[in-house]
């Protein structure tokens, strides 16, 4: 797992070169994108580069790591509408290939089990976005989730549902209390994990990730069995971290070449 200490511009700046790089060699490359409030630097970075000709997602497929279960279509809270608003509307992806898991199915269980069929038929996923909870939670897998565990209807603790309702006017109870999430396993599948944390409330969450032990109480710890991860924070998230001094030394002589 590489640690950069940095700040949120640098890092969208480095994220978007790697989804640069995949995409010139691999037009039709397959991207895993986050919701919340982490990873929209990144998809105005993306923008940016795909206005600027340097970055085409014409041909890319995505896929959305989870979904609330009931919010109607068209709901400004509801993932979908969100990854549209966020990512889709910002840079020339065709609308009809960003998928994600069906929050409205009749049959909860069959549509995630063919959520996971559409990922892997489309060949897994190259490059796999990740925001982080307060409480270790990496998509929607809450401590106690299965490390082995693939996409499924998950509970959202009340801290998850605390921290998300700013999304909601700030009103706890509006926030769903079931989503449909990729499981520990699932995210595990993408060949390259790119996870973003940033703020004071992230610092224990990521002090967990990098440096504590595995274990389904912090299910992020998980992607230390990855072997390509790569974890950016800045100086608040990365407050808590032992091996602080190291992650930057490491970084800070890091060959330019090397990428993410
Ligand atoms: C979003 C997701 C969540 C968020 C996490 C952090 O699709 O799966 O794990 O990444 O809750 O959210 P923000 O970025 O809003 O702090």
């Amino acid at each position: 797992m590489e640690v950069v200490i940095t700040t949120p511009p640098q890092a969208a700046s480095l994220v978007a070169d790697a989804v640069t790089a995949i995409f010139r060699g691999r037009p039709d490359a397959v991207l895993g994108v986050a919701t919340g409030s982490t990873p929209v630097l990144v998809y105005d970075e993306l923008g940016r580069r795909v206005e600027r000709g340097e970055l085409s997602l014409a041909r890319a497929r995505a896929f959305m790591l989870d979904e609330y279960v009931g919010l109607p279509e068209g709901h400004p809270e509801r993932y979908r509408t969100v990854i549209d608003r966020d990512f889709a509307s910002k840079v020339d992806i065709d609308p009809a290939n960003v998928h994600g898991p069906d929050g409205l199915a009749e049959d909860l269980p069959a549509a995630c089990a063919a959520y996971e069929a559409a990922i892997q038929a489309a060949g897994g996923v190259d490059l796999q976005l990740l925001g982080i909870g307060s409480d270790g939670h990496v998509a929607f897998n809450e401590p106690g989730s299965s490390l082995a565990s693939r996409t499924r209807i998950k509970s959202l603790t009340r801290q998850t549902r605390e921290d998300n309702a700013r999304f909601f006017d700030g009103d706890t109870e509006a926030v769903p209390r079931h989503c449909l999430t990729q499981g520990v396993a699932t995210i595990l599948a993408a060949r390259h994990l790119v996870l973003m944390a940033f703020g004071k409330g992230k610092a224990e969450a990521v002090h967990h990730l990098a440096e504590g032990p595995v274990s389904a109480m912090w299910p992020a710890t998980a992607l230390q069995l990855h072997p390509h991860v790569t974890v950016f924070v800045d100086d608040a998230a990365a407050s808590r971290l032992q091996l602080g001094d190291y992650y930057r030394e490491t970084f800070q002589a890091k060959p330019s070449w090397q990428g993410i």
